[in-house]
């Protein structure tokens, strides 16, 4: 074993170090929908999450992160936002919100909320009244409204298609029933985007960012933060063969030479509605807003942007505080491609002082106890299901994500961790097609099956209706029969379960602090091998074939049985003490 090189964090973050919490923060992803439904209708709620905080607070994660709760018809399961300020019925009210609020405070657990800024729903006061007013009008002014192509307006402003599938533009039927202007949605149909050139939509979102800084939150997670501007003139876009228009699903931002491994270049075609310099003034002004309350309040950019050092411009000292880092999720359980992300993340985001983000799964892509273990292509966003090619062997993908985990969980930086995943939870494949509900399956006439088979409600106990998601057993998306070996009861100081090795992971991460660490790289173990030192820890992750002999010392932590000083196949191991 050989110490190779090093990559640390950030020298310039040393004068606040401490105080920054969200530098080494692992934060629990809730998506309320599926968390815990304490009314019973099948649908998560905020009381229902109050009730379970005590579990995150044992599992030892620092922050929870919500997914939109606000106002809304719930066409994209809450990310089409009516209205910003008030929690929708089906999840409670404000003052669900605050007694949630106030006791993950109590537990020591920092909130962070979704904002929602690109696009509003179809329902939204402001959209509504766009629509019936004329074309020109300042109403209309709020959204991105163009008249159509041809003699009579009938062609689409564009080409552009939406994320979800089909054009990206609808045209309106005008008050007096004739047809009218075009609106665009880089979403679905019922999520127009706001026109972030005008100086009241930014005025409103200040507001709206102050509402919740005035609750008491201790950030937001930006969606789409990659989006607001759009090119000069809407110009038509084509991507490069093998690309797509990209979105949640990424590619037009990068070309992917191969999994996991993304193009150094900066120089990729970039699509007219992705990643236009004019977001950064937006995320600027947002930071003020910030840094005028007490606290350490942050924004966290979702932005599906490549290579990563482009996506460090979103994190600059006066911008954002974090970013999700989608190319270490996009990257394949592989030595190499690992060793490679893990680099470049760090010195791509240590570039900017910021810490590198690390994350595996999240309510938009196929969990990683399931994608880790597909052995056919599966674009971001296509999701999986009964007649996909190449569907995973569960027993692999488990192991293989307990292995990526135990990677992920040892790294410097800060981490997300997707609700269910501490559980060990696959995607859930054969959800019947009448169940579905994720807008990409109607939008693509059930060509990508879509998201829905990450976000079926969690198991919590095994023995009761709907796994103790409720007491009445009704689920919005139905839970697979054979669940109950994942709920929460089921392991809980269960030797060896996926949730012990998630909270021994989280104990030592804090105990050695690896979160404020960095990663000093240990060669001689072969290339399939992931080895390096965090402080006094010793990571070895083994993604090859052959089982790998282990350095002498302790362990730690372990994602499989490393019994006799042999690493096998598919396995992380934390070990202290070694020489
Ligand atoms: C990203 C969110 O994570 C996803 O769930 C949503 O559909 C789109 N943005 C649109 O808001």
């Amino acid at each position: 074993m050989t110490i190779a090189s090093e990559s640390s964090v950030a020298p310039a973050a040393v004068t606040t170090l401490g105080t920054e919490w969200w530098r080494s923060a692992v934060i629990y992803q809730i998506y309320p929908r599926s968390f815990a439904d304490l009314t019973g209708d099948g649908v998560g709620d905020l009381p229902g999450i109050t009730s379970r905080l005590d579990s995150l607070a044992a599992l030892g994660v620092d922050a929870i992160w919500l997914s939109p709760f606000y106002t809304s018809p719930q066409k994209d399961a809450g990310y089409d936002v009516a209205d910003y300020c008030d929690v929708d019925p089906l999840f409670g009210t404000l003052a669900d919100f605050d007694a949630m609020q106030n006791r993950a405070h109590e537990l020591g657990l920092r909130v962070i909320v979704d904002i929602v800024p690109n696009h509003t729903s179809d329902a939204h006061r402001w959209f509504q009244e766009a629509v019936a007013s004329p074309a020109g009008s300042v109403e209309r002014a709020r959204y991105m409204f163009r008249d159509g192509k041809g003699e009579s307006g009938e062609i689409a402003p564009n080409n552009w298609e939406s994320v979800f599938g089909g054009p990206a533009w609808t045209r309106l039927v005008e008050p007096d029933g004739t047809p009218g202007q075009w609106y665009l949605h880089l979403f679905d149909s019922s999520q127009p985007d706001l026109d972030w050139e005008n100086p009241w939509v930014r005025e409103q979102f200040r507001a709206i960012l102050r509402f919740w800084l005035d609750r008491g939150v201790d950030g937001f997670r930006v969606d789409v933060a990659h989006g607001m501007i759009k090119a000069p003139g809407l110009p038509d876009f084509t991507p490069a063969p093998g690309g797509s228009m990209g979105g949640s699903s990424a590619p037009a931002e990068g070309v992917s030479l191969e999994p996991g491994i993304s193009d150094h270049s900066e120089d990729q075609p970039t699509a007219p509605f992705w990643a236009q310099d004019g977001v950064h003034e937006i995320y600027r002004d947002w930071h003020e807003v910030l840094a005028g309350y007490e606290g350490d309040r942050v924004l966290c950019a979702e932005a599906w942007v490549e290579p990563l050092t482009k996506l460090a411009r979103w994190v600059r000292p006066d911008e954002m505080h974090q970013a999700f880092n989608f190319s270490y999720l996009e990257t394949p359980f592989s030595g190499p491609a690992l060793r490679r992300v893990i680099d470049e993340s760090i010195a791509a985001f240590s570039g900017v002082g910021a810490p590198s983000t690390w994350v595996l799964s999240n309510h938009d892509v196929v969990r990683h106890a399931s994608r880790l273990a597909l052995t056919a292509e599966n674009p971001q966003g296509a999701g999986i299901g009964p007649k996909s090619a190449g569907l995973p062997d569960t027993e692999l993908g488990l192991r293989r994500a307990r292995a990526a985990s135990a990677l992920m969980l040892s790294l410097p930086g800060s981490a997300y961790v997707y609700q269910g995943e501490e559980l060990g939870l696959p995607e859930a494949i054969d959800l019947p097609d009448e169940a579905r509900q994720d807008p990409t399956w109607f939008r693509t006439n059930g060509e990508r099956y879509g998201r829905d088979g990450c976000r079926v409600p969690i198991p919590w106990e095994a023995d009761s209706p709907a796994f103790g998601f409720n007491t009445t057993g009704a689920s919005w998306l139905p839970q697979p029969a054979g669940w109950s070996v994942y709920a929460r009861d089921a392991q809980a100081g269960v030797a060896g379960s996926t949730l012990e090795l998630y909270t021994r992971i989280l104990a030592a991460r804090q105990e050695y602090d690896l979160g404020m660490g960095s990663v000093e790289w240990l060669d001689g173990f072969g290339e399939a091998v992931v080895a390096f030192r965090n402080g006094p820890v010793t990571v070895v992750s083994n993604t090859g074939r052959v089982p790998v002999e282990l350095p002498l010392g302790s362990v730690l932590v372990a994602s499989e049985n490393v019994d006799g000083g042999i690493l096998p196949p598919d396995t992380t191991v934390w070990l202290i003490g070694t020489e």
